[in-house]
């Protein structure tokens, strides 16, 4: 088996649309991946205190107490269980992997082949709250028993600096950078990482718009300028992130923005139900467009 691949879906602020993001690009992944019962593609919920994929799964139904992010990864201690025996080499044999729930059949794949560790909401990183107590060790360990055995860890992230937010892109190897297409976005999440890109290295940050409008509307700033959206908006994020490039010692994807590309439309389905759009009926031309546009995404991190 290849390497494990480990992916943080971010954004610098919250309602970036992350989570429908992430479980739209899921199958994709799994597939490109070759995820199986014996080499599963991993989902986290790092997001402790906005758990979406947990909602999503119907995970904060069950008893998740001692299986969730807050257990297994609270800075001193730990409920993950740790398998000592070296030789296992597959998912169904090896405990920790026994302890992850099973969510491939949300996604029309093989149950087993997509596990997920959910966050258990309501409860905080530690009983004094542990935000600045920064020590990873066992999420290093998760990440460590995942390397020969997953095929793929997705981190849905927490926003901006948050500490869980901080393991997600600190174990990736690629960041799906979220953003809605609005100033404050974009002028936030460039800035975020232009500064991120001290601490950070060699990591591939794939520039997300997400739940773009498609209609035409002219606009004038603060400065009393007029400009047409959407073409504006996108030149900005265009500029800035290429700027952003010529520093950086990361790798930049402006994929999602080249020719007519502008990200992830905005799909009004999603504005009443969040689901994995691959499943649904009927979908309409935008419908196809967003799918295009989680599939490049999957392929970027199976082919990069
Ligand atoms: N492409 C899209 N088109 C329209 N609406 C979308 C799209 N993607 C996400 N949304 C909507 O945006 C809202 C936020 O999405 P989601 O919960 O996935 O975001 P998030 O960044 O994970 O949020 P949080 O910061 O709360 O975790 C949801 O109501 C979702 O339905
Ligand atoms: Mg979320």
């Amino acid at each position: 088996m290849s390497t494990c691949k480990y992916i943080s879906c971010f954004s610098y602020k919250g309602g970036a649309g992350r989570s429908t993001l992430a479980i739209n690009v899921v199958p994709y992944l799994a597939e490109m991946l070759g995820a199986s019962e014996k080499h599963p593609l991993v989902l986290v919920d790092m997001d402790i205190d906005s758990c979406g994929l947990t909602y999503l799964f119907n995970l904060d139904k069950q008893n998740i107490k001692e299986r969730c992010v807050q257990g297994w990864f609270h800075p001193k201690y730990s409920t993950m269980p740790v398998e000592d025996d070296d030789e296992i080499e597959s998912a169904t044999e090896h405990i920790m992997f026994r302890h992850l729930f099973p969510v491939g059949s949300f996604f029309n794949l093989k149950n087993e082949a997509i596990l997920c560790l959910p966050a258990n909401p309501g409860e905080t990183m530690g009983s004094e709250s542990n935000y600045d107590a920064a020590q990873s060790g066992s999420v290093n360990e998760f990440k460590n028993m995942c390397k020969d055995i997953a095929c793929g860890v997705l981190f849905d992230s927490a926003v901006g600096n948050q500490l869980t937010a901080n393991w997600s892109n600190r174990c990736a190897n690629y960041i799906m950078c979220c953003m809605r297409p609005t100033k404050q976005f974009r002028e936030g999440t460039n800035r975020f990482f232009d500064t991120y890109d001290t601490k950070a290295r060699d990591k591939k940050i794939i520039i997300i718009p997400n739940v773009v409008p498609t209609d035409e509307l002219t606009l004038d700033d603060e400065n009393g300028e007029t400009h047409k959206y959407p073409k504006y908006a996108k030149e900005s994020i265009v500029r800035d992130f290429s700027d952003n490039r010529e520093r950086s010692n990361n790798i930049y994807f402006l994929n999602l923005l080249e020719g007519d590309k502008f990200g992830v439309p905005k799909i009004d389905r999603f504005m009443w139900q969040e689901g994995v759009l691959r499943n649904a009926r009927g979908l309409s031309e935008l419908e196809h467009i967003a799918l295009e546009r989680y599939k490049e995404i999957a392929s970027i991190i199976a082919n990069s």
